[in-house]
């Protein structure tokens, strides 16, 4: 159900959740305060207790308790916008971070969110899609998920992938890849932070990457040759299979914008299998793509 940002900002400070778009994908929204709207966040979604939530502010204020070197820096260059930076937090609800000492913060830089905020204070948005699908970047992908009458509110996401997560460990280091490729902060930093994994055995750095994820219905397979029925790809390549374009393979930004819906059209038409193309470079935004697909392939 459409509401306008009126309606969105009323039903947020009544404890009702809201999806609203930011410049990277839809959020599922609730306001910080309101630990019995987070709670639903989590059933709706059907998502893991252990995977804490992202808080959306207009400037840090008095949330953090530590500032680690270089935050200062990295602020002023990266927000508003597609950059979340996790970090010893004081007086955020527990149940906003899962239990732990730090929490995620971001500053988006959506003209509907940013407006928002400013009338709701801090909201704790997760992407607006249920726990392990691809995350919305249309209104129809949220009602998809939660049904016709789940309030969105429309506006455009333009970037398609969700924020890049960073946390301050000796260096600053990327525990989520995304819209930033990690190049971005060299320039800042004086370093490209190094992309952490988690190990086998090691507490996650960032709990949501343990999850499967950004998964059609659709079985999706590693592209092998001369396979037919139908590809995930690129435009300008050759396939002899039914082609479900990402976009042109010299073009990462628009096949970023269009990753998900091209994954979530698998499941409107019904499609059971496909083969996905994984031969993508290693670099700049081809690394979250390619990052995203290989966890949306079948394992
Ligand atoms: O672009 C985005 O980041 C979108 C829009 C709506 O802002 N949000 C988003 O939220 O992608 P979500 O919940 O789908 O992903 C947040 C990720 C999860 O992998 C979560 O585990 C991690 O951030 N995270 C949150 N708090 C954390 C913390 N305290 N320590 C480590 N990782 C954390
Ligand atoms: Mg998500």
């Amino acid at each position: 159900m459409r509401v306008t940002l009126e309606e969105a900002v009323a039903l947020l400070k009544k404890g009702e959740l809201v999806a609203i778009p930011t410049e990277t994908v839809y959020g599922l929204a609730a306001c910080l305060e309101d630990v019995a709207a987070i709670q639903k966040i989590y059933q709706v979604k059907g998502r893991p207790a252990q995977n804490p939530l992202i808080v959306h502010l207009t400037e840090l204020g008095h949330y953090v308790k530590t500032r680690p070197p270089y935050l200062q820096q990295l602020v002023e260059a990266f927000w508003p916008g597609p950059m979340t930076l996790v970090l010893e937090q004081s007086q955020v609800p527990e149940i906003a971070r899962a239990g732990l000492p730090t929490a995620a913060f971001r500053v988006p830089n959506h003209p509907l969110t940013q407006q928002i905020l400013q009338q709701t204070g801090p909201l704790v948005m997760p992407s607006a899609n249920l726990s392990g699908r691809p995350s919305s970047t249309l209104p129809e992908h949220v009602e998809s998920d939660f049904g016709p009458h789940f309030p969105v509110l429309e506006g455009e996401t333009t970037l398609g992938l969700e924020s890049t997560v960073l946390r301050f460990a000796d260096r600053w280091e990327i525990i989520r890849l995304g819209a930033l490729p990690p190049e971005a902060f060299e320039t800042v930093l004086g370093y490209v932070p190094e992309v952490r994994e988690t190990k086998k055995g090691e507490s996650p750095a960032c709990p949501g990457q343990l999850f499967r994820h950004y998964a059609p219905a659709a079985q999706l397979l590693p592209l092998k040759d001369n396979v037919s029925g139908i590809v995930v790809g690129f435009s300008d390549r050759h396939y002899n299979a039914t082609l479900y374009s990402l976009g042109s393979s010299q073009d990462p930004e628009a096949v970023a914008e269009n990753l998900y819906a091209t994954l979530r059209r698998l499941d409107e038409e019904g499609v059971q299998q496909a083969w996905i193309d994984l031969n993508i470079p290693q670099e700049g935004l081809w690394k979250t793509i390619s990052q995203r697909l290989q966890k949306a392939v079948f394992q």
